[in-house]
């Protein structure tokens, strides 16, 4: 008896531990537990951000900067980008959390205070299970961090029918050649080839990478009876490194930054009050995307934090956009099922909703059950064409107001 109490006590001592966290699609991260979490973890992290960056490392606590707060990395880096959670709740018996998110816009390292801060990032690989009959639609789908798989690692893999498997590789560029070795028949494409291969053979694939990364697909039958397992390799016989392994909708680096040349005479000068007026006028609309100190639209960044930026750096971000998008602003295509298409900034909405941002600040409420794919893409929602709209002097004054200490 006394024993017993004891166990109990220690178990309510140790705090649950972190197994792993994993982003589970585009608009979802997940992070298992060693043993169930109080569902008070959940209800407080929604309305607070998952900051994310190619710098943010382990161990480190991150907090979101507020508009105006000059970036950790000076006033030069880029900025940080956030996601803000929605929604979370617990499954699996109160062992994992799940966190209804802002788009992962970018293939980085997310950090997430829980209170404690942990971090993960867009490797891994992406699993979906079907029954294997002829058009047959996915009954559960999840996230591996690795390709070769083991019952013990996901139970559901006893279940007999199909799995689909999709990893984006990171190869250096030229030819190369995977080979899986897989309970049952395979089906593997890398890129545009494809092998097939029955039980106990190895279907190989050579194809030309060309990019620094390709797509891997591959079909595997569960029979049930043989424990299902899969050995994927490169030519070598060697296992393909996690590190190597994106998810497949993960998004692609941003574009190269802007080559634009600024009229040297923008560098000073310039009427702030003209500036402010441009800002808000009919002519240029900044106003109906931008806050600038408490006052505009939301669609784009908030533009406080520009006094600590060089006028370059703004005149170029007016010129072209889509040079270097804001990880916070990145565009998406989103299908709808009905065929529909709509452009813009996502933001999640609740558990079951998205709301798009278009180019004219207008917005539409999307059910997630409507959604058939949501796509990065790299033109930025900033009109093209506001340096011409302004004109030169315009342009000067609206500098002198946006960098205005
Ligand atoms: C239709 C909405 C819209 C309008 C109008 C608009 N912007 Fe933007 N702007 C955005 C969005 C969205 C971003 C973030 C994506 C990106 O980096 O391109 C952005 C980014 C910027 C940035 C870079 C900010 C950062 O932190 O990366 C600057 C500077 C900027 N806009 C200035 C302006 C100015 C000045 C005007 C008016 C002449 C203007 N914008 C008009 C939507 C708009």
């Amino acid at each position: 008896m006394i024993l017993l109490f004891a166990c109990v006590a220690n178990a309510a001592e140790a705090p649950p531990r972190v197994v792993a966290a994993w982003a589970a699609g585009p608009l979802e991260a997940r992070v298992a537990f060693d043993r169930p979490i109080g569902p008070e973890v959940a209800t407080s992290l929604v309305g607070t951000r998952i900051v994310f960056g190619d710098d943010v490392k382990a161990g480190d606590r991150y907090i979101p900067r507020k508009p105006g707060e000059l970036p950790p990395g000076g006033p030069k880096a880029e900025a940080r980008g956030s996601l803000r959670i929605a929604a979370a709740r617990l499954i699996d018996g109160g062992r994992t959390l799940v966190l209804v998110t802002d788009p992962h816009s970018r293939d980085a390292t997310y950090a997430l205070n829980l209170p404690a801060p942990i971090i993960y990032n867009l490797r891994g690989v992406d699993v979906s299970w079907d029954n294997g009959k002829a058009d047959a639609k996915p009954e559960w789908s999840g996230w591996w961090p690795v390709l070769n798989p083991s019952e013990s690692m996901d139970a559901r893999l006893k279940t007999p029918g199909r799995l689909t498997i999709k990893t984006l590789l990171t190869l250096p560029k030229g030819k190369a050649t995977i080979r899986v070795n897989a309970s049952g028949p395979t089906e593997v494409a890398l890129g545009n080839e494809a092998a097939k291969a029955d039980r106990g053979r190895v279907a190989e694939v050579t194809a030309e990478v060309d990019g620094g990364v390709i797509d891997l697909v591959i079909i595997a039958t569960i029979d049930g009876k043989t424990p299902f397992s899969l050995d994927v390799t490169d030519s070598a016989a060697k296992p393909l490194d996690r590190g190597m392994l994106t998810l497949p909708w993960a998004p692609a680096l941003p574009p190269n930054p802007s080559q634009t040349v600024v009229p040297p005479e923008l560098l000073a000068g310039g009427d702030p009050a003209k500036g402010a007026i441009l800002f808000k006028g009919d002519q240029a609309k900044c106003a109906t995307c931008h806050k600038v100190r408490g006052e505009g639209g939301d669609v784009g960044p908030d533009l406080s934090d520009l006094v600590h930026r060089d006028r370059a750096w703004i005149y170029r971000n007016v010129a072209e956009p889509s040079a270097t998008i804001h990880p916070d602003y990145v565009p998406y295509t989103v299908l709808l099922k009905d065929g529909r298409v709509l452009v813009g900034i996502v933001r999640a909405e609740g558990a079951d909703a998205i709301r798009v941002f278009d180019t004219e600040a207008k917005s539409a409420l999307v059910a997630k059950a409507d959604i058939e794919e949501l796509k990065p893409g790299s033109t930025s929602i900033m009109p093209v064409g506001l340096l011409g709209a302004v004109g030169e002097a315009g342009m000067k004054d609206l500098l002198a107001f946006l960098t205005k200490k």
